[in-house]
């Protein structure tokens, strides 16, 4: 369905950040030159001294604290699922969210929040996933775009960007160059949702019209 951009609506987006917002940036970048067909009704952080908050503010997008202290999640989520409602999100992103979501999130946006995470799911789910892979020594770690469902790092894959990892790399070299990836992955990703061309069956996202990476194989270090 190339092209279907054009006639369906643009994404109600509505983003959940907790620091930097680097992620955001790039989403309002891919908005503001015409790459990605949505608008985004609210940013909102947990917490009060987010960057990311400033970077909404400066773009004339609503921003929003909601604390998270001293709540039960799932008050919490109650909080956050009112407030994405009320404003007709009809798409979650979580951008540096440091927040678990509840069953009360994910089930008020089945298969309708995407997260991302930095490392090649299923590999080093959880926090520090940027050290994880540089400890543990593998040769390539990367960046992962997935539906949130009610598991950690766990849901259907929607794209994936691999980076190289070399044994004298730290874990602060590694996490630019999968930053700089994920700002590639992350508006592609929500742009091939707002064309309609993405479908959950199982654990698979299945994407109309994408291309197949064929030839794209990866050898680190490489074939002398
Ligand atoms: C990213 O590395 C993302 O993968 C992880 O948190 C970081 C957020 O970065 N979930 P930023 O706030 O978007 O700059």
């Amino acid at each position: 369905m190339s092209g279907g951009g054009r006639e369906r609506p643009r994404v109600k987006l509505g983003v959940l950040i907790s620091g930097e917002g680097t992620n955001l940036q790039a989403m309002i970048d891919a908005i503001e030159c015409g790459q990605l067909k949505a608008d985004i009704r609210v940013v909102i952080s947990n917490r009060a001294t987010a960057r990311g908050l400033e970077r909404a503010r400066r773009h004339g997008i609503p921003a929003k604290v909601i604390s998270h202290r001293g709540k039960p999640r799932e008050e919490f989520d109650g909080e956050l699922v009112t407030t994405l409602r009320g404003l007709g999100v009809d798409l979650v992103a979580c951008a540096g969210f440091m927040r678990l979501l509840s069953p009360v999130m994910v089930r008020a946006f089945p298969n309708r929040i995407m997260n991302i995470h930095p490392a090649l799911c299923p590999a080093f789910p959880g926090v520090d996933a940027q050290k994880a892979a540089t400890d543990y020594g593998v040769r390539f770690t990367g960046c992962t775009v997935f539906f949130v469902n009610e598991g950690v790092d766990d849901g259907p894959i929607i794209i994936q960007a691999v980076v190289p990892v070399n044994p004298e790399d730290d874990a602060a070299v590694i996490a630019d160059r999968i930053h700089m990836q994920e700002h590639r992955i992350y508006p592609e990703a929500i742009r091939l949702y707002q064309e309609g061309r993405l479908a959950v069956r199982g654990r698979k996202v299945l994407i109309r019209d994408a291309a197949a990476p064929a030839g794209q194989v990866l050898i680190n270090p490489p074939l002398e």
